[in-house]
């Protein structure tokens, strides 16, 4: 029947309305803060492109997992900067490392807490790259998958021992999940959770966080290994590829110019699914508001509401904090 006996206004004349009728929730259960935490510094160091983010001490992490307990958020993922860098990223096994000194801080602090780990050589390594490095016959460099996929699932182990709930490996080398479920559960842990970056495109919205982590390549690109920004089929035999090797959830990343891929796996398959709302994402929101182009509260609700819309289960955010508070927590 059309107007004028249909009125789809009718469903909006009130707030109390267009709540019981919202297709799609948003809560602090849903989202989960990426923190960084540096093996050197005794005092937060703000990170110049990222309003309101910081690099933190390993002091701070009990206090820190305090605090995201009481926004109620659904987690946290921890990145390291290490105190020295190598070609190998050595520093990313070493068990006195920034990352298993704040998971095993945190754990302590808020046992109840979801601490994740992300997983990769990236922090580590001198040259920036998500990989150990291999010399060509031409002389020209390539990252080395398998020698890397063996570095992932020690520190994953590591990781698993310092108390972290989920691993999250992020460098898009073939057969890392296998090898650190395998890993994993050849050292008894077999309860640890694999979240696998299941799906990351060669995003130019990094930038940000390549400061924030002090990781950008000091040659060449990720191309070889991140995903083409024109591909979507190949994200879903990433994604079944993961499945099968035993990752428990997928990601995608990123999250805003991806929705489309954030349903196509949602679609293919039943796992829970994450997305990935990163640096650049949360950066360009904070300059267009800091311009006055747009209203941040607003904004911030409106993109974490659309990535759940899309499909996915949980979002990683910078925005968590903020988000929380704005939901009432
Ligand atoms: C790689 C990694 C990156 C991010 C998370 N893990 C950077 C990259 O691939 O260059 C980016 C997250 C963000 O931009 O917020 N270890």
């Amino acid at each position: 029947m059309p107007f004028p006996e249909v009125r789809p206004r009718r469903l909006r004349g009130s707030k109390e309305i267009r709540r019981l009728v919202r297709e799609t929730s948003l809560e602090p259960s849903d989202l989960v803060l990426p923190m960084f935490f540096s093996a050197t510094l005794t005092e937060p160091r703000p990170i110049g492109t990222m309003p309101g983010v910081d690099q933190q001490p390993i002091s701070h992490a009990k206090a820190a997992a305090k605090k995201a307990k009481e926004l109620g958020l659904g987690g946290v993922i921890l990145f390291g900067l290490p105190a020295k860098k190598d070609p190998e990223g050595r520093a990313g096994l070493d068990k006195d490392g920034p990352v298993p000194r704040a998971i095993a801080e945190m754990k302590a602090a808020a046992p109840e807490l979801i601490v994740m780990a992300d997983v990769c050589v990236d922090e580590y390594t001198d040259h920036g790259h998500c990989g150990v490095l291999r010399t060509r016959p031409d002389g020209t460099q390539v990252v080395d998958n398998d020698a890397t996929i063996a570095i992932l699932a020690e520190m994953s182990v590591l990781f698993a021992s310092a108390g972290a709930d989920v691993v999250a490996p992020s460098d898009m080398m073939d057969g890392r999940v296998r090898a650190i479920r395998t890993a994993l559960d050849s050292s008894s842990y077999t309860d640890t959770l694999l979240l696998s970056y299941a799906v990351k495109y060669a995003s130019s919205f990094y930038g940000p966080f390549r400061e924030a982590a002090d990781c950008a390549p000091k040659f060449g690109d990720r191309a070889g290994y991140q995903m083409d920004p024109a591909n979507a089929r190949e994200a879903l035999r990433e994604a079944a590829e993961d499945e099968l090797e035993g990752a428990d959830m997928l990601m995608v990343k990123p999250a805003l110019p991806y929705l489309d891929i954030v349903r196509d796996v949602r679609k293919a398959t039943n796992l829970p699914l994450a997305a990935y709302n990163v640096s650049g994402e949360y950066s360009m929101l904070h300059a267009a508001a800091a311009a006055g182009m747009i209203d941040l509260d607003r904004a911030v609700l409106e993109v974490l509401t659309s990535i759940r819309r899309a499909g996915a289960d949980f979002i990683l955010t910078y925005h968590a904090p903020h988000a929380a508070k704005l939901l009432g927590a």
